[in-house]
């Protein structure tokens, strides 16, 4: 079994700055077909209390838990020690289904700490037809009460999770979601599971040094936050697992916050002052 502090992070700064702006990360396809079937047949044997059963196989560890591509990412955002899930609640929908109302699962905070993330795996082909999870990107830093969302219909910006089977997708746990509208009879399992921090964060992924976090042109993904709030949202994050909340601080009191202004002592030539 391998184990979980011997992994590299593999995620730069730029997808660390994604993650934190979009709350979701996909890794399509990346659990061997094999252990897919296995899983599946272990679920459709065993049922309910998986923690006891499958989180204990080291066949389903070292392939899906510590799966390389996962974990690397995992340690990019949880940094070194980060610890392995303990419970492995399946989602099993028996499909066709109406969709599902918008939800942050239980407990959710907001801000801009990332202790821990939550992730859900595939282990069959889930395409629009059986109802994949559908995520809002940028909701994990949108508080709404549970009792408000649920009325909202269609979302513009909100994506559906379809993928091959063995895909994994990383989550921020406050994301906005639920499953969505399937068409097809039959049955869809997803499994759901959180890993956690132990160590404090700090900026230990694969460095860019030339890496502007700074909006952009292509900042303006859809965004269910408004006026460049995601930006700020995503940048605090940024910098909180960088371990430099003083720099965020420092970047937003000063020179660069509101966006759009000239920084002290460089004011343009047609300022005026009142
Ligand atoms: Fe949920």
């Amino acid at each position: 079994m391998k184990k979980a502090h011997e992994c590299q992070p593999t995620l730069n700064d730029s997808q660390v700055f994604s993650f934190c702006r979009d709350g979701y990360l996909m890794l399509e396809d990346v659990v061997p077909d094999e252990i897919n079937q296995r899983t599946t047949q272990f679920i459709d044997q065993y049922g309910k209390g998986l923690h006891r059963t499958l989180l204990k196989k080291d066949w389903f560890i070292d392939n899906v838990l510590l799966n390389s591509q996962v974990i690397g990412v995992i340690r990019s955002l949880l940094g070194a020690n980060f610890r392995l899930p303990v419970k492995l609640p399946n989602h099993r929908a028996n499909c066709p289904l109406p969709v599902q109302a918008w939800h942050r699962d239980g407990g959710a905070r907001y801000g801009c700490e990332l202790n821990h993330v939550q992730v859900f795996y595939y282990p069959q082909d889930t395409p629009v037809e059986l109802g994949p999870t559908e995520v809002l990107p940028g909701s994990h830093f949108l508080f709404s009460l549970g009792s408000w969302m649920g009325h909202y219909g269609s979302i513009r910006g909100s994506v559906l999770t379809s993928a091959p089977a063995g895909s994994i997708y990383i989550t921020v746990y406050s994301i906005w979601h639920r499953r969505g509208f399937s068409t097809a009879t039959g049955i869809r399992n997803m499994l759901k599971y959180k890993y956690w921090r132990t160590s404090p964060p700090t900026r230990d992924w694969i460095l860019e040094p030339d890496f502007d976090h700074r909006p952009s042109g292509q900042f303006d993904i859809p965004s269910v936050q408004q006026q460049h709030r995601n930006w700020y949202d995503a940048a605090e994050m940024y910098y909180w697992l960088c371990g430099g909340q003083e720099e965020f601080e420092a970047m937003v009191g000063s020179k660069e916050w509101p966006p759009g202004y000239a920084v002290p002592g460089q004011m343009p030539a047609n300022h005026h002052n009142f």
